[in-house]
């Protein structure tokens, strides 16, 4: 077995107590043709979402290849129809992060609402003179509309945060989900040109798929309200960075709070970097220590029910993250 990073314990035990498994020890990827190589004969590899599982890199494996199991909800780095035709079964981690991530997703909203981060810039700039009643205005969070795109696990999640602030929540989805799971939450599904128009906190939450790569564009951006602001702890290229970048320039948005970002990490000459009003954190939205050990536990258990033969605990599946 190849291990791409060294994984919370929790993983790590249940890894080592299977097999002696080869552990990627830095804290950066392996790069791309060392991946190839020790990958070669392994019967599992557990990988991360830096790492691209492609033909390649099952050509690299070899027949003996069983399982990937990826130490992540989202697998868009695998490249499932391709698992699929060799046999090899594919593994994520749903379930465990929806609380760890919406927390995230929520931190950044009041953050990015209420201009925490360059409030901190601003202090330890030494630029604090006096109480201002003009100083870093912001909107209110309660009782905004927050418009959820994407209403999956975290989706929801984010929505029953919204609920405690007594905000109008909107949703959309591929598909209007039953009332019995949006009514109790007091999300009503909406298109999504009307979530755009109507939210002031427009928060994302879909898997990356070739439909929604972009979503956020130029021209969904101009749907926007002037005020409203936009969260992604999704995948960043859900959202065209350059475009988002001009719309924060702009006015066309208020502003930006970015777990995610296209590529990843973002360059720091990118205009995104560059603008106040675009809060940007480094992918750790699940970045708990609990959650992060829950996560090495499944990854673990898929990893070792797979080169085992044995039905994976959590395989991969078009559920919504
Ligand atoms: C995931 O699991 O897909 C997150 O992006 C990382 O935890």
């Amino acid at each position: 077995m190849f291990v791409a990073r060294r994984i919370p314990e929790e993983g790590l035990t249940t890894i080592a107590a299977a097999c002696d498994a080869d552990v990627w020890p830095d804290e950066l990827p392996p790069p791309r043709d060392e991946l190839l190589r020790r990958v070669a004969g392994c019967d599992g590899i557990l990988t991360l979402l830096t790492d691209r599982v492609d033909d390649e890199l099952l050509d690299a494996a070899g027949p003996g290849l069983r399982v990937v199991s990826n130490y992540a909800v989202g697998y868009d780095n695998v490249d499932v129809p391709a698992c699929a035709r060799r046999g090899v079964a594919v593994g994520n981690t749903p379930g465990v992060l929806t609380e760890t991530t919406a927390d995230l997703a929520w931190a950044l909203l009041m953050a990015a609402a209420r201009r925490v981060a360059e409030g901190d810039r601003y202090v330890r700039a030494g630029h604090w003179l006096t109480w201002g009643p003009l100083l870093l205005l912001g909107p209110d969070v309660h009782h905004a509309t927050i418009g959820i795109v994407g209403f999956g696990r975290i989706g929801q999640a984010v929505a029953r945060r919204a609920q405690g602030f007594g905000m109008d929540i909107l949703y959309h989805d591929v598909a209007q989900l039953p009332d019995d799971v949006s009514g109790p939450l007091g999300a009503t599904y909406v298109p999504l040109d009307e979530l755009l128009r109507r939210s002031d906190f427009v928060s994302l939450h879909v898997n990356l798929t070739e439909e929604t790569r972009h979503l956020i564009n130029a021209n969904t951006l101009a749907t926007m309200k002037p005020t409203a602001v936009l969260i992604n702890t999704s995948r960043g290229p859900v959202v065209d960075g350059a475009a988002l970048a001009t719309a924060l320039r702009d006015g066309t948005i208020w502003a930006a709070g970015l777990d995610v970002t296209d590529p990843e990490p973002i360059p720091a000459d990118d205009p995104l970097v560059g603008l106040d009003n675009c809060l940007i954190v480094p992918h750790i939205a699940s970045a708990s220590r609990a959650t992060r050990g829950k996560m090495a536990a499944m990854a673990a258990a898929n990893l070792v029910a797979g080169v085992r033969g044995e039905p994976l605990p959590t395989p991969v599946t078009a559920d919504p993250v």
